[in-house]
């Protein structure tokens, strides 16, 4: 177990040239000394770049629910797996030990298996933060369906395109939500979204809310009755390492979503791996995220990574500020929470409130924090560091994305010194690189670059589900022989490497990301517009807010601008989800282009972000006088 876990900082630098020096060998003592395999593999690592092809443990068989329960059955049977905090503060948690997820994800696997589910097939699961959400996981996993999730906050119509674009035959949702004070109709959006997805034949319904629904006879059925009377044992399917475990969507610049696939034995060895190191887990600790599971974080890092471990996770179905501001530090209080991880949009959100919450709960138990999904800003690094962790908790700052599957740049706490706003350095066999606009190394430091990865880690995306070429020309083309991440990145002199952001159209929103061009198509679906851009603009608590500016066509003039704003953001909602909603809208007349017609979105976002001092080489616009006139209607 020697070099599971990192103690300390000469140990990681050991390590570190030890997996780059070797990546075979080092993540073969890793596989061999840490989990269950049913088949040695026969190959540790194949890989191609140029096609991109990437294969870990090819020939090894495994279950991944077998490392994630049924291993700990016999060592920690009783000991809580799962700990659920509903959003109502005055319903009482569910503690469910491993035994008892077995008999769950058992008996779910097997209503799977009685509706004709087979190894391979895809499950749309569009469910809230409920137990069921990760036991529905985890009984694909355990019969080789492939489970694609789509976070509950979307809409039917971004949900039917997931759903049509993996050919998924069964959804599996609840009746409704709860978030906060409000409750949410999750069955009326899948009703919606199935309008347009004629290859779905069954829906089964957990109750959450007791609302009235609809049920469609014949496609519609509760899952209750169904489990209680399902068998409380299913084996294993036995899986290949590179058979598919998931499907999970996340944004492209352009396009519909990008469906990322994920395959089983690197997959489990990498998030089980880092969980264990960049959260310093140890028995006995309880460990929160409080990411959905809908996100990559909440696959990796709530439900695989931890489960592998042996951890006790904690989910939460509430938001921060339900019934008050002081809900997180509650949580912490009452279960005793070791290890915390968040967003830092969530963290500035919180920030903005004061300390008066947390000077009201013990939050003695903390040992580490962590943040995800968006660069902290120094300030709420600050925050985080002296008043949720007293000074006392390293601050992990983890990087990285849906396609990596796990975290690939972090401190490792109690051996890496951290420095605010620095993910510092790379995990375990992760070989950064950052390149400059001609193709070229970046070997000085303080200069920013393209954030790059030169050499495969177990857990990176497979492919675009349907489509490899995409797969191929979003991240293998852009630098040859290199995964390409979509981040710019410095590194200072001790080699600690800061994120500074995307260089594409991506821009990430409270943490989520959110490609331009679909919020633009679905901004000119609206009757009077006629164009429309996307920025991102820098907002105190969301890290980036959207800037919309819009051309109305000519029918669109004569209406009232509020009303307008109102639909279009409308729209948005439901096309995409609230999530997308524009903060700010300005009509305009016309939008800065080249000569080939591409908008400049440099000049929109310096307009929007009102730092109009130095607008840079205007001379190749088409039409430059457009400029001044979206200015002066700005401001
Ligand atoms: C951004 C979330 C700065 C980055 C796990 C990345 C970060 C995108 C950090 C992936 C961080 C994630 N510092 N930026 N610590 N973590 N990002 O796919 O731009 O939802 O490319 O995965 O979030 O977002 P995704």
């Amino acid at each position: 177990m020697s070099n599971y876990h990192i103690k300390n900082l000469q140990e990681y630098f050991h390590l570190y040239y030890k997996s780059v020096r070797n990546p075979e060998l080092f993540w073969e003592e890793i596989a061999e000394e840490n989990f269950v395999w049913r088949k040695r593999w026969d190959n540790v690592l194949s890989w191609d770049f140029t096609k991109p092809e990437i294969k870990w443990f090819e020939g090894a068989q495994l279950n991944i629910t077998e490392n994630c329960i049924d291993r700990h059955l016999h060592t920690r049977g009783d000991k809580t797996a799962i700990i659920f905090e509903p959003n109502n503060p005055n319903d009482p948690a569910e503690h469910i030990t491993y035994k008892q997820l077995h008999e769950r994800v058992c008996k779910f696997a097997n209503v799977l298996k009685d509706k004709g589910v087979q190894k391979g097939d895809r499950i749309c699961i569009y469910l809230p933060m409920i137990p069921e959400l990760a036991v529905a996981v985890l009984a694909c996993a355990r019969i080789g369906a492939i489970h694609s999730v789509v976070f509950a906050g979307f809409s039917a119509t971004a949900l039917a395109t997931r759903i049509n674009d993996c050919d998924a035959k069964i959804v599996l949702t609840s009746d409704g939500s709860y978030r906060g004070a409000k409750t949410i109709d999750l069955k009326g959006i899948v009703d919606e979204a199935l309008q347009d997805c004629p290859g779905v034949t069954k829906v089964l319904v957990a109750k959450r809310i007791q609302s009235d629904i609809h049920m469609e006879a014949g496609r519609d059925e509760w899952l209750q009755p169904l489990l209680d009377s399902a068998a409380s044992n299913c084996e294993v399917e036995i899986m290949e390492a590179e058979d598919p475990l998931f499907i999970l969507y996340t944004s492209g610049s352009t396009g519909k979503p990008k469906g990322m696939l994920h395959t089983t034995g690197g997959y489990m060895v990498y998030t089980a791996y880092t969980f264990k190191n960049v959260f310093q887990y140890r028995e006995n600790d309880v460990y929160w995220c409080t990411a959905d599971i809908g996100w990559i974080t909440g696959h990796s890092y709530i439900v695989y990574g931890p489960l592998a471990n042996g951890a006790t996770t904690l989910m939460f179905e509430g938001v921060p500020s339900y019934p008050d501001f002081g809900r997180f530090w509650e949580v912490v209080q009452k279960h005793k929470v070791n290890q915390f991880y968040t967003a830092p949009t969530a963290i500035r959100a919180l920030a903005k409130e004061g300390t008066e919450h947390l000077e009201k709960h013990d939050l003695s138990s903390l040992k580490v924090l962590g943040t995800v999904g968006e660069p902290i800003n120094e300030e709420a690094w600050h925050w985080y560091n002296n008043n949720v962790g007293n000074s006392n908790c390293p601050i992990v700052d983890t990087w990285w994305q849906t396609e990596t599957g796990g975290i690939l740049i972090s401190p490792i706490p109690f051996s890496t010194p951290t420095k605010p706003t620095y993910a510092t350095l790379p995990m375990l066999g992760v070989q950064p690189a950052l390149m400059d606009e001609n193709g070229n190394e970046i070997k000085s430091n303080q200069v920013e670059g393209r954030l790059c990865i030169k050499f495969p880690w177990p857990s990176v995306a497979r492919t675009i589900w349907g489509n490899h070429q995409r797969y191929k020309d979003t991240y293998f083309s852009a630098f040859e022989n290199m995964y390409f991440t979509g981040d710019g990145a410095l590194r200072d002199e001790v080699g600690y490497y800061r994120i500074t952001g995307r260089v594409d159209d991506v821009i990430i929103v409270s943490g989520h990301n959110l490609g331009t061009a679909p919020i633009e198509d679905a901004i000119n679906e609206h009757p009077a517009v006629a164009e429309s851009a996307i920025v991102g603009f820098p907002h105190d608590v969301k890290g980036n807010a959207l800037y919309g500016y819009v051309i109305l066509k000519e029918t669109g003039e004569s209406r009232d601008r509020d009303n307008l704003r109102k639909e279009i953001n409308q729209q948005i909602t439901d096309k995409i989800g609230p999530i997308a909603k524009l903060d700010k809208i300005q009509f305009t007349v016309g939008l800065p282009k080249t000569r080939s017609g591409k908008i400049m979105r440099r000049i929109l976002r310096k307009i929007a972000s009102k730092d109009t001092s130095n607008l840079g080489d205007t001379s190749t616009l088409l039409n430059p006088e457009v400029v001044q006139k979206i200015m002066d209607d700005a401001f």
